[in-house]
């Protein structure tokens, strides 16, 4: 049977600095939902690249004293080193400076050109470099007038309008350009969110991109001529990309739009609408209004949904590279493990709105869920069914197990039989990593008090004590009818390993690599071939007599005053 295909996209990054944690975030965020797609039956297409053209990046290159393609070709093994250090398991990177994408984007003017959605004619007005937006008269007329009432300036000392998205000094543009009649779109959008109400998430932003909607549409410039660093457009000479357009289809060039090749055209109708884009919340109104425009005069379909995360926060402010307060992701990895980072991120800052963050708090965030927590629990189970049971999973019996739970309960059989894979996959499919993250969680300090209040030790040695005796007796246990104090500390260690191993699935897709060494620290296979998660997490599955493994912490306790940073 054929797997259902889920494609999921990140924005593709501007080149004009490396990585850091804000870019981190999105992409981690998406490899997670990925995996997590991957391993619950999808046949997942994962997209991830780099926004390579622009005024922006030209003018980074310049002040490096390079070509822009000598710098672009200089910073994106930087993002890709990134990613692999970060595990990021996409299916394919797109640079927008590949032949690929230009052809696709040629392919789309011409499309729109021979549609009659492109006319030629002057912009005036401004335009932010760092943000490559226009802006109108009417949207700074409304920054002004917000600036004005919250005491604040909205000119620059030299009397150029601020930038209502990073309060730079805008530039004055007065170019020939072409033209898209995005205002011919203002009703097919209107009715596009109404009748598709899960198309922009979370639902503030679909707030807010209803109310600019509604306010008006203008058309768009889609070229500029007073540069080259872009895609020709081929019916006009002079011409490049508007590199906003020429971004926004890097999710179909990617997938072979525009070309011929049958591979290529194949791959496009597989994937393609997208199951989610990500972006962050800066850049909803290229994805909300103007993507579904584009692809809508193209005559394509929309993706079903347009996920907008918030603001990473270091001290209240946006973390960004131009405000030079983003933090290296290398240095927290370096402190807080690959698994431990992707762990913080998801875990503690509600994909959807901003969070602040800390290194304080990552570090109590590591120490209490992980070290504490889920890396604890490991370790005891795993010494103790070393010491009590030779380092292997124990064998149950189906009678003695019914008696067992009928005299001992068994409440982490419940748990997991409750419905935990269905809370956990619906708050995962939601976007809702800080929900799926609680409901394993909830698992984790289950096993850890159940470990306290069956007290496996003081079995042990009621098990030692009644082998003794029977010894003396001259009995064999063996022969009992009735459940031995070894049962019971067998089916406690049984349940406790069975909840480490269902655990250590369901954490996989975020923590890829604790949760591959505790299936092989339980004789299991290989957690990252797991197709069927649900099924995966099936109570009772685990096999008896697999040689365990103790081996180190998997996650070593953080002092803070040890951490140089
Ligand atoms: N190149 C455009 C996107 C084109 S997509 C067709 C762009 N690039 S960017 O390098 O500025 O990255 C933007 C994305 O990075 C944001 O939308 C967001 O996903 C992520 N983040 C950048 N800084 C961030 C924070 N401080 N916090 C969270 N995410 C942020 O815009």
């Amino acid at each position: 049977m054929n797997k259902e295909t889920y494609y999921l996209t990140t924005p593709i990054y501007y080149v004009n600095a490396a990585p850091h944690l804000g870019t981190a975030y999105t992409t981690v965020a998406s490899d997670a939902l990925a995996r997590f797609m991957r391993s619950n039956g999808k046949d997942v297409w994962f997209l991830t690249g780099l926004d390579e053209h622009g005024q922006k990046i030209e003018q980074a290159a310049i002040a490096e004293g390079k070509t822009a393609q000598e710098w672009v070709d200089e910073v994106a093994p930087k993002f890709k080193h990134a990613w692999e250090t970060l595990q990021i398991t996409y299916d394919d990177f797109i640079r927008t400076t590949e032949p690929r994408h230009a052809q696709g984007v040629q392919y789309f003017f011409e499309q729109l050109h021979s549609k009659g959605h492109i006319y030629l004619d002057t912009y005036q007005g401004y335009y932010c470099v760092p943000d490559e937006t226009f802006f109108s008269d009417e949207q700074l007329a409304e920054f002004a007038e917000e600036r004005q009432a919250e005491g604040l300036p909205s000119k620059h000392n030299d009397g150029s309008p601020l930038c209502p998205d990073c309060q730079r000094p805008l530039g004055y543009v007065e170019e020939e350009n072409l033209f898209f009649k995005l205002s011919a779109f203002e009703q097919p959008l209107l009715d596009y969110y109404e009748a598709n109400p899960g198309f922009i998430q979370p639902e503030i932003r679909r707030n807010e991109v209803l109310s600019f909607v509604n306010s008006g549409l203008k058309d768009l410039s889609v070229s500029r001529t007073t540069f080259s660093w872009g895609v020709p457009i081929p019916f006009a000479p002079g011409h490049v990309s508007y590199v906003w357009v020429d971004a926004l289809l890097n999710y179909i060039t990617a997938l072979g739009y525009g070309s011929d090749a049958p591979e290529d055209q194949e791959r496009f109708a597989k994937y393609w609408p997208a199951q989610v884009q990500f972006v962050g919340k800066d850049i909803i109104r290229f994805h909300c209004v103007i993507w579904p425009a584009m692809l809508m005069a193209a005559g394509l379909e929309l993706p079903e949904t347009v996920f907008a995360h918030g603001f990473l926060l270091t001290k209240g402010e946006k973390m960004s590279k131009s405000k030079g307060n983003a933090v290296d992701p290398y240095a927290l990895i370096d402190i807080l493990s690959v698994d431990g980072y992707r762990y913080y991120f998801l875990r503690d800052v509600q994909f959807g709105t901003d969070g602040s963050i800390s290194l304080e708090r990552m570090i109590q965030v590591y120490n209490a869920d992980l070290a504490n927590s889920w890396g604890n629990l490991c370790s005891r189970a795993l010494n103790m069914t070393a010491k009590y049971l030779g380092g292997k999973t124990p064998e149950l019996w189906e009678k003695t197990t019914e008696r067992l739970t009928a005299e001992m309960g068994n409440p982490l059989a419940e748990l997991v039989k409750g419905g935990l894979h269905n809370r956990y996959a619906a708050a995962f499919s939601a976007e809702d990593y800080s929900g799926a993250m609680n409901v394993v969680m909830e698992l984790v300090d289950a096993a850890n008090l159940y470990i306290e209040q069956s007290a496996p030790w003081t079995l042990a040695k009621l098990a030692a004590a009644e082998a003794e005796e029977a010894i003396s007796r001259s009995e064999d246990l063996a022969d009992s009818k009735a459940p031995t104090q070894a049962d019971r500390l067998s089916f406690v260690l049984y349940n406790v390993l069975e909840s480490m191993r269902i655990i250590a699935a369901l954490f996989a897709p975020v923590m890829p690599n604790s949760s591959a060494e505790v299936w092989k620290r339980l004789g299991l296979g290989n957690i990252l071939a797991i197709e069927d998660q649900a099924a995966t997490c099936t109570w009772g599955d685990l096999p008896a007599n697999l040689a365990t493994t103790i081996g180190d912490p998997l996650f070593m306790r953080l002092n803070e005053d040890d951490i140089v940073f």
